[in-house]
């Protein structure tokens, strides 16, 4: 805890992001992976933080989600949830641990929570996913949906372009929202998509609708965290807004430490017992 303000804060639950859109206040979500990142979202009032399975790409240097596993999803929520007290801290469930089998979906987001100290998972797709929604949701667990651009259906796509541009793709977006709605989830994520129609989908549905590359008229924004701080750099597409160049910054001042431990200027006598 790092002020009152922080200390006094009510934890961010589904329910305040419900309460938090019928009053047409943003919500704030960003990725994280680990403990100290964590920590400092939280310290800074983020409303969610999500363990998302972008790790894959910005943690482990994969080029595609597709590779991470659910103990690795568990190892890197864990590491977030032992940090957070105040944000809502919602977990991807990774491709191949829910599609197409509500049972190992059940099981992937009971592990999530109880290992993992999950609040929430969330799954990409609509009506091919919804019995896997609905079971998971049976077992009392909060399912956050995501359409649009789904990374994880990247070979299918075959690339990352906005989606929904056509009229058949974007009135079966509108239906699975619905359908996700329906089935209880308490938000959804809207990836890359015309912002008219996002704004259509946020009117239309009572749970919050958060966007990233899907314009501003949303309910929240999400963006990952390493592209928002400029640590990572060849990602560019036009929703990113980047708030640091971090990369420069850490590699400028790691030569300084090199060329400092070189010259013998590191440790000084200071810096010694
Ligand atoms: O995995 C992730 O970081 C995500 C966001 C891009 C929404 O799903």
């Amino acid at each position: 805890m790092e002020n009152n303000q922080y200390k006094q804060i009510k934890r961010v639950t589904t329910h305040v992001l419900l309460e938090m859109k019928q009053r047409g206040e943003k919500i704030s979500m960003l990725t994280a992976y680990d403990f100290t990142f964590a920590r400092i979202l939280d310290a800074s009032l983020i409303d969610v933080i999500l363990v998302g399975d972008s790790a894959s790409n910005v943690m482990a240097g994969h080029t595609t989600t597709l590779p991470i596993t659910l103990d690795q999803m568990i190892y890197h929520t864990a590491s977030v949830t032992r940090a957070v007290e105040r944000a809502l801290v919602v977990a991807d469930i990774p491709f191949g641990s829910y599609q197409g089998n509500s049972k190992e979906a059940l099981n992937s987001s009971i592990r999530l929570m109880k290992e993992a100290a999950a609040h929430a998972v969330k799954m990409e797709g609509g009506i091919e996913i919804i019995d896997s929604v609905k079971r998971v949701l049976s077992a009392g667990v909060p399912v956050m949906g995501h359409l649009g651009l789904t990374p994880q259906s990247i070979y299918k796509f075959g690339t990352f372009e906005v989606r929904a541009r056509e009229e058949a793709e974007a009135n079966k977006l509108i239906e699975d929202a619905k359908l996700l709605e329906e089935a209880g989830c308490f938000a959804i994520v809207l990836e890359k998509i015309p912002a008219k129609l996002a704004e259509r989908v946020a009117s239309e549905l009572k749970i919050p609708v958060i966007g990233i590359g899907a314009g501003g008229n949303v309910d929240g924004q999400v963006l990952v965290l390493h592209d928002v701080l400029g640590l990572t750099k060849e990602f560019n597409p036009r929703f990113l807004r980047r708030y640091m160049n971090l990369y420069d910054d850490v590699k400028i001042n790691v030569e300084r430490y090199i060329e400092d431990v070189k010259l013998g200027d590191f440790p000084n006598e200071k810096e010694q017992y």
